[in-house]
C-alpha cells in the first residue's frame, strides 16, 4: 500500500516560539496549577547569565521551586532515581526541564519513576509506561535533541554502559518554550554536534519505515533549514536569526522523528555513545555518512529528495550526497574518527548486539546484518 494511505498518529505538546518565550515559564506553572516546581537541569546552565531571568519569572508567579543539577551529560540511570526521590521526598508537583538533551532526558526519566514507582530501567522499550508523570514543561537551550517535543528518552544503563532508549506518548512534555537567546551563548562544537544531531533526525525520519505525510514535511524542512543554517551557527558572529533557525530546524527534526522514529544512525550512536561516554551528536556525524552508503538501495527516492534539497541534482547523486554532508561535517569542525584506539573485540561485540536492539534499529530502512554493523564500529576509530 501505499504509505500516505497508511494510518499514522502525530503527537506534539504544546510549544510557543519566540525571543524570551522562555519567561513565560512562570505563567505556563500557574495554568498548569502547579505549586512546587523542581527544576531540573545541569550546573553548566545554572550559571548562564540568563538562568535567573527564569527564576525570577516562576518568583514572580508566586510559585515554590527546588533546583536538582546533579545530571552528567549522557544521563545516567542513577541520576534520575536520585531525582525521582528528591521530588517524592520535597512534595513537587511539576517538572520543568532546562537545559540540551541530557536535563530534559533526565527530568523525563524523573517523571515516570515518580509516579510510577520501580526502576527507570524497568520502562525501556516502547509503551512500557502505564501513567503519565506529573507536568513537565522544557526549556531547550541547544537545539538539535528536541527532547522538548518527543516520545523519546534516552538513559544510560551504567550496569551495561550503554544508553537506553524508552519511548512512549506518556513522556511527550506539556510544553515547550522555544527561546534562541539561550544559544547565543552556546560553545560552538556543542553548536556544531548538536546542530547534526537535529539534520540526523530529519534525514533518519524521512527515510524511515514508519514515515508518513505529516512527517515528511517537518523532516525535509528540517533538513533544509538545518543544512543552511549550521555553518553560520558556529561563527563567532552568528546572529539571533541563525539561531532562530537552528531552532526551528530542530523543532521540525523532533516532529519528525519523535512520530516516525528513527534508524541505524541513531541505534549506533546509542550504544557507542554509552559505552565510551562521548557526546551524541559527534556520534551522528560520525556514523551518518556511513549508514547512508549502506542504506542508500533501499530509499534511493528518498535520499535522493534530501540530496536535492542540498544541490545535489545531477552526476552520482549517491556520492553527491555524502559529501556535501561530510563537507559540512569538517566545516562545522566534526572529526571523520573517533579520537580513541580502537576499542577490544568485545567492546566491538557488545556494542553490536547494543545497536541491534535498540529501538530505533526497527525502523531503518535496511534491515542490517550483525556483520554490518559490526564493521562499522571497526572503522570508526582512529
Ligand atoms: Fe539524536
Amino acid at each position: 500500500m501505499n504509505t500516505y494511505l497508511e494510518q499514522r498518529k502525530f503527537v506534539v505538546p504544546e510549544v510557543i516560539v519566540g525571543y524570551e518565550s522562555s519567561l513565560l515559564i512562570g505563567q505556563y506553572l500557574k495554568h498548569f496549577g502547579a505549586k512546587k516546581a523542581m527544576i531540573v537541569t545541569d550546573k553548566g546552565i545554572t550559571a548562564q547569565k540568563w538562568f535567573p531571568q527564569i527564576l525570577a519569572s516562576i518568583k514572580t508567579a508566586g510559585l515554590n521551586f527546588i533546583i536538582f543539577d546533579d545530571v552528567s551529560s549522557n544521563p545516567k540511570d542513577f541520576e534520575a532515581m536520585l531525582g525521582a526521590e528528591l521530588f517524592l521526598a520535597e512534595d513537587c508537583d511539576s517538572i520543568v526541564a532546562i537545559g540540551g538533551g541530557s536535563p530534559m532526558d533526565c527530568a523525563k526519566c524523573i517523571s515516570i519513576v515518580s509516579t510510577n514507582g520501580g526502576h527507570v530501567l524497568d520502562y525501556v522499550g516502547v509503551d512500557e509506561i502505564r501513567l503519565p508523570g506529573p507536568p513537565l514543561l522544557c526549556i531547550p537551550t541547544t537545539a538539535g535533541t528536541a527532547a522538548d517535543v518527543s516520545q523519546f528518552a534516552i538513559i544510560t544503563d551504567t550496569h551495561e554502559h550503554i544508553k537506553k532508549a524508552i519511548i512512549s506518548k506518556k513522556v511527550v512534555p506539556d510544553l515547550a518554550l522555544i527561546d534562541p537567546q539561550p544559544l547565543m551563548t552556546m560553545d560552538p562544537y556543542l553548536t556544531a554536534c548538536t546542530g547534526m544531531d537535529a539534520l540526523t533526525h530529519g534525514i533518519e525520519a524521512y527515510v524511515s519505515s514508519a514515515a508518513g505525510a505529516l512527517t515528511d514535511v517537518h523532516a525535509l524542512k528540517a533538513i533544509e533549514t538545518v543544512y543552511h543554517a549550521l555553518p553560520k551557527a558556529v561563527l563567532p558572529e552568528r546572529s539571533l536569526e541563525v539561531m532562530h533557525d537552528m531552532m526551528m530546524g530542530s523543532l521540525h527534526a523532533g516532529f519528525a522523528f519523535s512520530n516516525a522514529s528513527l534508524g541505524a544512525v541513531h541505534a549506533c550512536a546509542h550504544s557507542l555513545g554509552g559505552t565510551l561516554d562521548l557526546p551524541h551528536g559527534e556520534c551522528n556525524s560520525i556514523l551518518l555518512e556511513r549508514v547512508i552508503d549502506i542504506n542508500y538501495d533501499f530509499a534511493k527516492r528518498r535520499y535522493d529528495k534530501i540530496a536535492a534539497l542540498m544541490g545535489v541534482t545531477e552526476g552520482d547523486i549517491k556520492a553527491g550526497l555524502i559529501k556535501k554532508i561530510s563537507s559540512l561535517r569538517e566545516a562545522v569542525g566534526i572529526p571523520e574518527l573517533i579520537a580513541f584506539d580502537r576499542p577490544s573485540e568485545e567492546i566491538i561485540d557488545t556494542m553490536t548486539h547494543g545497536a541491534l536492539g535498540d529501538p530505533c534499529m526497527v525502523t531503518n530502512p535496511k534491515p542490517l546484518t550483525y556483520e554490518e554493523v559490526r564493521d562499522i564500529y571497526a572503522k570508526l576509530f582512529r
